[in-house]
C-alpha cells in the first residue's frame, strides 16, 4: 500500500461518523474531504455575492476565488485559462460539444466512437446522428473490451469528422490509448472529444501532450462538489463555437438586433455560475495535486491486485473486466442478481454499485443486463478490500442456499 490511509481518512469526515463505512464507489462518486469543503463554507458564510459584477470588496474577493480556482483547474490539465469552461459537469460538457455539431455536421460526415461509452458521452452523439444524418461508426473492442490502434485505424476513415472517445470506461477500467488516437484522427481532419470522467480523479492529464479539442470531467468524482465540472476547448476553436445558453454576463454589446460575445470561457458562462462548486474543486485539485497522482495511481493499483488475487480462488465469481488501470472491479456472482448481492454488502456497510452503470452498450458487449462494481481510491486499505472479499463469498453462499 502506498498512501498511509489513516492519515488520509482524516481528511475526510465521514470517517469520523462512520468509522467502519467501505467506500468502494468512487467510480460513482468520491468522498469528500473537509479542504473542500471549508472552500464551500468559506464561500457561502463569509461571501456569498456574485462575481465580475461586484463593486465591492466581498464581490471582489469571490471574484478572484472563482478565478484562482479556474487558474487551478488550467495548472491541473496543462490548459491555459481561456480553454478551462466551468460547467454543471462531464454530461453538461459533452452535450455542449454535440449541440455545435448539430449544425456542422452533414449526412455524408461519420462520427466514429466506442461501446466503452458512458451514456453522456454516446447519446448526444446518437442525437447528432438522427438529428443530422450523419453515421455513428463504432471501433471493434478486442476480446478484453479494449481499443487497440489497429482497431482504431480500422475504423477511422476519410470521412470520419469527429472522434468521441473516453479516457478510462467506467466499468472496464482500461486507460484507452488516446494520444495515438487523437494523432491519428488529425491525420483525417477529425476533431477529439475526450471523456476524462474515469479519467481525472486517477491520472495526470495534460491537453498540449494530448492535443484534443475537447476534453470533460466532473468534480464529484474527483473530491470536488457536485453540479460542477469542465469543459476544456482548445482556444482555436472558441471564436466559432456558438455558445448554448445566452443571458448575463457573457456578451460585450447587445442591441435591439444584434449581439457581440465576450471571448472564452465568459462566452460558455451565461448567468451566475456555481460559485462555490468552482471554489470548491479548486480545492480539490489541490488537494490532488498535494498527495500527487502517481501515488494515488500507484495505491489504487496495489488495492487492485491484491483483491484480484484473492477473488480468482473464489469459486462461483465471474470478473468481467481484465487488468484495470483505475481500480474498478466489475463482476457477478453466478446465478445472483446484483441487487440482491448488493444487499448483502450494504448490510456489511460496505458501499458497492450494482446497474448497467449507464453504459449498456458495453453491458451488452459483455452479454450482461447489469453487474456489480467496485472501485477503489485514496482512502481504501487492505482491510477494506478483506472486507469485501469475505461479502462476495457471503453473498454467493446466503443466495446458493435458495
Ligand atoms: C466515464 C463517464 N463519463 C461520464 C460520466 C457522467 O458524469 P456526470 O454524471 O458527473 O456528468 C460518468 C459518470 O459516471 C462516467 O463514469
Amino acid at each position: 500500500m502506498i498512501l498511509k490511509v489513516e492519515k488520509i481518512r482524516k481528511l475526510f469526515p465521514i470517517y469520523e461518523e462512520n468509522p467502519n463505512i467501505v467506500y468502494l464507489d468512487t467510480a460513482a462518486s468520491s468522498l469528500k474531504p473537509s479542504q473542500m469543503i471549508d472552500a464551500l463554507n468559506h464561500y457561502y458564510q463569509d461571501l456569498g455575492v456574485n462575481i465580475h459584477r461586484g463593486v465591492y470588496k466581498i464581490a471582489h474577493e469571490a471574484t478572484d476565488l472563482y478565478e484562482t480556482a479556474r487558474e487551478k483547474l488550467a495548472r491541473f490539465i496543462n490548459a491555459s485559462t481561456d480553454e478551462v469552461i466551468f460547467t454543471k459537469g462531464t454530461t453538461n460538457s459533452l452535450n455542449m460539444v454535440a449541440n455545435h455539431y448539430l449544425d456542422i455536421l452533414k449526412p455524408t460526415d461519420e462520427i466514429l466512437t466506442s461501446e466503452l461509452e458512458h451514456h453522456s458521452s454516446f447519446l448526444p452523439w446518437l442525437n447528432v446522428s438522427q438529428k443530422t444524418q450523419a453515421k455513428l461508426n463504432y471501433i471493434e473492442l478486442d476480446k478484453y473490451g479494449k481499443i487497440t490502434i489497429e482497431a482504431f485505424k480500422k475504423a477511422l476513415t476519410p470521412n470520419t469528422k469527429v472522434v468521441v472517445i473516453t479516457a478510462v470506461s467506467n466499468v472496464m477500467g482500461n486507460k484507452v490509448p488516446l494520444k495515438e488516437i487523437i494523432r491519428l484522427a488529425h491525420e483525417v481532419g477529425a476533431h477529439v472529444v475526450v471523456d476524462a470522467a474515469q479519467a481525472a480523479p486517477h491520472f495526470k492529464l495534460d491537453v498540449k501532450e494530448l492535443n484534443c479539442e475537447y476534453l470533460a470531467f466532473s468534480g464529484h468524482k474527483m473530491l470536488g462538489p457536485t453540479g460542477i465540472g469542465i469543459l476544456f476547448m482548445k482556444s482555436s476553436l472558441s471564436q466559432t463555437f456558438t455558445p448554448i445558453e445566452f443571458g448575463g454576463e457573457m456578451i460585450n454589446r447587445v442591441s435591439k438586433d444584434n449581439m457581440t460575445f465576450k471571448n472564452s470561457p465568459y462566452k460558455f458562462e451565461a448567468g451566475a455560475p456555481n460559485i462555490a462548486g468552482a471554489i470548491g474543486l479548486g480545492a480539490a485539485a489541490d488537494l490532488l495535486t498535494e498527495i500527487g497522482l502517481d501515488k494515488i495511481s500507484e495505491h489504487v493499483d496495489s488495492l487492485y491486485e491484491y483483491t484480484i488475487d484473492k477473488l480468482k480462488d473464489v469459486d462461483g465469481i465471474r470478473i468481467l473486466n481484465h487488468d484495470s488501470d483505475s481500480g474498478i472491479i466489475t463482476f457477478n456472482i453466478d446465478d445472483i442478481h446484483p441487487h440482491d448481492a448488493a444487499s448483502i454488502f450494504d448490510k456489511n456497510n460496505i458501499c458497492v454499485r450494482a446497474g448497467h452503470h449507464c453504459a449498456q452498450l458495453i453491458l451488452k458487449w459483455l452479454g450482461e443486463e447489469s453487474t456489480l462494481r467496485a472501485s477503489f481510491y485514496i482512502y481504501n486499505d487492505f482491510s477494506d478490500c478483506d472486507k469485501f472479499v469475505e461479502s462476495v463469498i457471503e453473498a454467493r453462499d446466503f443466495f446458493r442456499k435458495f
